[in-house]
């Protein structure tokens, strides 16, 4: 088993991002995604944004050249056969997510660690999946992974005290300020901004405020760096939805109620950012 090697499952925004950390903090990354010209995508976006830093003066090029070096687009899972940790950041749906961790538990070594970034399903319920629930553990990051500081670490109810030792030192390698939390919906940080997205689109709905106003009102009364609308823009419409369905169908309580104008904007495209439209035009 390489210790220094890391095989990410789904190279989009996070899985991107979380790619580019490791590859800035030392690792070896095997990035691989369903399509092989998705994984090539995510590794562009790595080298574009290396790239930025280099020319920012915040990066040697050799720095940047290292770092490409040091990683491959897996064309198949079979590549984290020999990895120390395996993390997945594939779309927010239980059963797919299980499906990829069964086929990987035939994979990989019985020392290989397996963590999700998964923002509020049960770690609980995915290391089912496997034979390995005790090497198995949340580790949660922050859009965008790259800049945000926060690695969010969930225990599921069979975790070993020594994979959670090793996500704690892993995360401190990554340069992450880490907290543990229990498995529940939404763990820490998805728990209270998300209702607050949430909550902000059901006021834009009733028509407290316009979209901007929203916005203005909470980077200027509350000093968030971004208002919640273009943070849910940010984040993906479609991604804060399925987080809202966890969190309402796990506790089954009415505070949780996705917004009805969150799902009709999902239904009609409007996923933010990435489909060039949420609650701005991009
Ligand atoms: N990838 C890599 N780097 C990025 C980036 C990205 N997508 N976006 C911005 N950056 C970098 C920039 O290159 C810049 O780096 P530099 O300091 O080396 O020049 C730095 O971040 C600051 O960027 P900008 O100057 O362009 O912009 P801002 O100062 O406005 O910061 C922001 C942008 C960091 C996104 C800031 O607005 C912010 O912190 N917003 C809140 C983000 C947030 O709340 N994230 C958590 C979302 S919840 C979540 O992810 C959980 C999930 O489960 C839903």
């Amino acid at each position: 088993m390489d210790s220094k090697k890391i095989f990410i499952a789904g190279a989009g925004q996070m899985g991107a991002g979380i790619a580019q950390t490791a590859l800035q903090a030392g690792y070896r990354v095997a990035l691989y995604d369903m399509q092989e010209a998705l994984a090539a995508k995510g590794a562009k976006k790595i080298a574009d944004n290396l790239q930025k830093s280099v020319d920012k003066g915040r990066l040697a090029a050799a720095d940047k050249d290292a770092c490409l070096g040091r990683l491959a687009i897996a064309a198949s899972l079979e590549a984290a056969a020999e990895a120390a940790l395996v993390i997945e950041a594939i779309f927010e749906d239980a059963a797919a997510k299980k499906q990829l961790f069964a086929s990987l538990d035939d994979l990989c070594g019985p020392d290989t660690i397996f963590a999700s970034n998964t923002s509020s399903i049960s770690i609980t319920e995915l290391a089912s999946a496997t034979k390995r629930p005790a090497k198995f553990i949340g580790m949660h990051f922050f859009n965008p992974v790259p800049v945000m500081k926060l690695l969010e670490i969930t225990r599921g109810l069979r975790t070993a005290e020594e994979t959670l030792q090793f996500a704690l030192a892993a995360g401190e390698k990554l340069g992450k300020v880490t907290v543990v939390a229990k498995d529940v919906p939404g763990f820490v940080v998805n728990r209270i901004l998300d209702p607050m997205l949430n909550e902000a689109i059901g006021m834009l709905d009733e028509g407290v405020a316009s979209a901007e106003d929203i916005d203005k009102a909470m980077v200027n009364g509350c000093n968030h760096p971004m208002g919640p609308l273009a943070l849910t823009d940010m984040i993906g419409l479609d991604v804060l939805l399925a987080i809202m369905e966890v969190l309402y169908n796990e506790y089954g309580d009415p505070k949780y109620r996705p917004a009805p104008l969150l799902r009709k904007m999902v239904r009609a495209g409007y996923l933010g950012r990435k489909s060039g439209r949420g609650f701005y035009q991009y």
